[in-house]
């Protein structure tokens, strides 16, 4: 299938049709990277959420499948894990033929309605063949409501240490952990969050999991939060901690917020189960919105797309912990032609388009630049005949990057959806950008994912011209690369 729309992306994820908000039970099995989603079927907009479901062989190119799971007398089916039960501790497969076992959200309309506070439980179903037709347990909910309004998207490990499963459930301002020997009986453990991290909103998708400092065999734990406002730009966002879990507690080192992403438009993502130990890495995808106008972007026949799946690496320096995240070296699969730059040093600006022998989007740049001194402006600029501008740049003098996406015409949409996105980040002695582009969406990673940022935009015309702008003092090229991206449809 080809999907051309305007604005419809070319290489990231989307539903054929209608709506969809976080992705859901991500886990690898077989050769099949399985990709579920709040989905809504019958609407543009939010509204009784179902799982959809994709499958992908490279996190790249990706099947559409039928709806996985549908609301029923207990609620709508909110968000959720996925896990492979190879020792058949639920008893709902066998060792040779191991379940598949969604762990999910149930949200009962009719309970919020008559303003009780217990209609958020979790229900668990399981599949026995690879994903594609699923049986809801008998006995759900398996884990109840004590009375909490918030109480809900739980992320499922296996804890190898003590041998049991761990949920991590999103509970209003903090999160709670649960453990279990089978998926079905589930036992309170600790509580994370209250004194710690951003409060900005409720919280929402969290995700633990253990990975090694880049390089060594030191082993971290990282919480994953989403907060559903309060975002470093504006709106809902993600953030996350590093600390120590020991099958019962999470222990966070400092009690400082960091961000996954400083972009608008990149919300309640988590990573894959089950992704093969000999490839080791932690993959991890988001939803390419924010709740703050989400529901009114302009695209109509499908809403919503998720960020491309990005690879997460810890590193440490001078003891601090950071978690960088950079797309998945599967982009290379959809590389086509490359343009470069010959090595030079540049004052000014560079115009691109007049050299660049193929359309501006989609499109992926790759900057290696070194300086001396700081420019005022470095980055790259999009623009088309219709006066519209994008830019994203560092300036030397805040020694902060931006993504500047007031300069459209399709904004009216959202009194909030123009803004400039600003973080701070210093780069003494140059900076390396990777940036991916699609027909509505920059993501942009600086200094190998130190820092990213994701937006969103709708311009009223394509852009198809690019500008690599410098300004203040000389900067030296090391490497710059404009690929041409395939479409992945
Ligand atoms: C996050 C979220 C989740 C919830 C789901 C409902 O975007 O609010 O907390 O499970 O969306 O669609």
């Amino acid at each position: 299938k080809i999907y051309k729309e305007p604005y419809r992306p070319q290489f990231h994820f989307t539903p054929e049709t209608h709506w969809m908000n976080d992705p859901n039970g991500m886990v690898y099995y077989e050769g099949e990277y399985h990709l579920f989603y709040q989905y809504h079927p019958e609407s543009s907009v939010w509204g009784p959420m179902h799982w959809g479901h994709a499958v992908s062989k490279d996190l790249v190119h990706w099947e559409h499948l039928p709806i996985a799971l549908y609301p029923d007398s207990l609620g709508y089916i909110f968000s959720g894990s996925a896990v492979m039960d190879y020792e058949n501790t639920s008893g709902f497969g066998s060792k040779d033929k191991p379940a598949m076992v969604a762990i999910y959200t149930y949200h009962n309309m009719e309970g919020e309605k008559a303003g009780r506070n217990d209609f958020q439980s979790q229900g668990i179903a399981y599949s026995l063949d690879k994903g594609r037709t699923w049986t809801k347990y008998e006995k759900n909910p398996v884990l109840k409501n004590p009375g909490i309004r918030d109480f809900r998207d739980p992320k499922v490990i296996w804890h190898k240490e003590s041998k049991k499963w761990i949920m991590t459930l999103a509970v209003q301002d903090h999160t709670s952990f649960y453990s279990s020997k089978n998926l079905i009986d589930w036992t309170f453990e600790s509580d994370f969050g209250k004194e710690f991290g951003s409060h900005g909103g409720v919280w929402e998708c969290p995700d633990l999991f253990p990975i090694n400092v880049e390089g060594t065999d030191e082993e971290k734990w990282i919480l994953i939060v989403s907060i559903g406002a309060g975002g470093p730009n504006g709106g809902s966002t993600t953030q996350y901690f590093v600390g120590d879990f020991n099958g019962k507690e999470f222990v966070s080192i400092g009690n400082d917020t960091k961000w996954l992403d400083y972009g608008r438009d990149n919300y309640a993502g988590v990573t894959w189960s089950n992704v093969p130990e000999e490839d080791g890495r932690v993959l991890f995808i988001g939803w390419m919105s924010n709740w703050q106008y989400a529901t009114v972007v302009p695209t109509y026949k499908w809403r919503s797309a998720n960020t491309f799946p990005r690879e997460l690496v810890l590193k440490k320096e001078d003891n601090n912990y950071h978690l960088n995240s950079v797309p998945v070296k599967e982009l290379e699969l959809i590389r086509e032609e490359c343009y470069i730059i010959p090595n030079q040093d540049i004052k000014g600006n560079f115009d691109v388009t007049n050299t660049i022998p193929f359309k501006a989007i989609p499109l992926e740049i790759d900057l290696e630049i070194a300086w001396d001194e700081q420019p005022q402006k470095f980055g790259v600029k999009l623009s088309n005949s219709a006066g519209e501008e994008l830019e994203a740049f560092y300036s030397g003098v805040n020694e902060s990057f931006t993504i500047d996406r007031t300069k459209l015409k399709n904004i009216s949409f959202s009194d909030v959806f123009a803004s400039i996105d600003k973080a701070k980040i210093s780069c003494k002695t140059g900076i390396k950008l990777q940036i991916l582009i699609d027909e509505s969406s920059i993501e942009v990673f600086v200094n190998d994912g130190e820092l990213v940022m994701t937006d969103q935009f709708f311009s009223a015309e394509k852009f198809d011209k690019i500008d690599v702008v410098s300004s203040g003092n000389n900067i030296s090229v090391k490497e710059a690369k404009f690929y041409k991206l395939k479409s992945v449809w």
